[in-house]
């Protein structure tokens, strides 16, 4: 009995180690724009149709996409860790750390990744599709101000854990020192800090996620808008709130600042300047944006993105693509996968 076990024990790690050798693995070499030229043809195109799609049907997939570049490449830098799901042999993926909370558009990624399979099966790895997905929908957010070109050549990795996200990812109620820290410990600057924190102009947050600011004092937020977030966050439930005032429902601006209603948009979620008015305005969603106007270089740069809508396009758009060359740990390895849900092989 004992024996059988033994001998069946060594059988699967023959096995494994037989899958293991099968595993094309390699390291990731210098990203270079236009990559897929060649390799496959058209990608970029396949992935911006796609988008474009996607965002007709509902404009605040974009605010998703984006936002999937920085929890990615800010974690083990740009491998598609993020759109990893639990799994027999990694229950934990970065997914379920709770500073990931409302992360969106996996669907969207999948859908993109099984067309491109199609047509170029094995060549081109989700942690690309994500950058490029990503700065498609910021371009289209912003009616083209923000654009880059994507440096692509990225590798899907093998290791995802909640745990590194938490850690790795800022919060919503820090302080502008840990923020900065933060951005530091990636080679961010203030500058970029806050230059990045301006995405906050789309997109929406879960009231949970400004839980501190709904009893702010009025030094840190303006009160009528801390009504009005408390007004949209009853007691009790975790509804998903715009974090933009302008894209707030017409009655409820007309109802807590009505001086603000000339502001409300049909179209929501502009990615612009706006977020650096709002702030100073103080109607902004997140401690964590508030902050920013206690230091004096980095409420600098408030002022300074605020007064020039155009240099914050072009910055925003330098400082995603530096997002986006952040690399995976020394010496990792990495794939291209079939899914971007689920590393190609699993050892059982
Ligand atoms: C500076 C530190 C940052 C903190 C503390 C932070 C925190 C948050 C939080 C708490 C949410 C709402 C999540 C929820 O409750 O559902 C959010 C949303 C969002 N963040 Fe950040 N964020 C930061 C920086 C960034 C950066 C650098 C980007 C991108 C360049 C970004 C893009 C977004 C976008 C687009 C949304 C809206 C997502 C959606 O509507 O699906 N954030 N952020
Ligand atoms: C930051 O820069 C240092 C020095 O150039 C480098 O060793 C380190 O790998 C960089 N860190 C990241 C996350 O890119
Ligand atoms: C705003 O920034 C742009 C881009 O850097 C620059 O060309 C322009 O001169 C700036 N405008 C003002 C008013 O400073």
């Amino acid at each position: 009995m004992k024996l059988s076990a033994a001998v069946l024990l060594a059988l699967v790690a023959v096995q494994a180690a037989v899958l293991l050798a099968a595993v094309p693995s390699a390291q990731a070499g210098e990203l270079k724009v236009g990559y897929y030229g060649k390799k496959c043809k058209g990608l970029e195109n396949i992935v911006k149709w796609h988008v474009i799609k996607a965002l007709k049907a509902n404009r605040r997939v974009g605010a998703a996409l984006v936002r999937l570049i920085f929890h990615d490449c800010f974690v083990r830098g740009c491998d598609a860790s993020v759109l990893l799901d639990a799994s027999y042999d990694n229950p934990h993926p970065e997914k379920e750390a709770p500073v990931n909370i409302g992360l969106a558009a996996f669907d969207l990624l999948e859908e993109i990744k099984a067309d491109v399979e199609k047509r170029c099966p094995g060549v081109v790895s989700c942690a690309d599709l994500l950058i490029y997905a990503g700065r498609d929908a910021a371009s289209l957010l912003s009616n083209g101000h923000v654009h880059f070109d994507v440096p692509a050549g990225r590798l899907d990795g093998y290791v995802s854990k909640a745990d590194e996200a938490q850690a790795e990812l800022p919060d919503s109620t820090d302080d502008v020192q840990k923020l900065i820290a933060n951005f530091a410990r990636k080679n961010f600057t203030v500058e970029e800090l806050v230059i990045l924190s301006g995405a906050h102009s789309i997109g929406q947050g879960h009231c949970s996620s400004f839980t501190g600011r709904l009893s702010e004092p009025p030094t840190q937020i303006t009160p009528a808008y801390r009504d009005l977030l408390n007004y949209k966050c009853p007691k009790g439930y975790n509804p998903a709130v715009v974090n933009n005032v302008r894209d707030e429902d017409y009655g409820v601006v007309a109802r807590y600042m009505p001086g603000f209603t000339s502001r409300v948009r049909k179209v929501p979620d502009f990615l612009d300047n706006s977020y650096y008015h709002n702030n100073l305005a103080k109607i902004v969603t997140f401690h964590s944006d508030w902050t920013l106007l206690t230091h004096k270089e980095a409420l600098g740069h408030v002022h300074e993105y605020a007064d020039n809508g155009t240099l914050w396009d072009e910055d925003f758009s330098d400082s995603l693509v530096k997002l986006s060359k952040l690399p995976m740990p020394a010496g990792s390895k990495g794939e291209i996968r079939k899914k971007c849900s689920v590393i190609n092989h699993r050892l059982y």
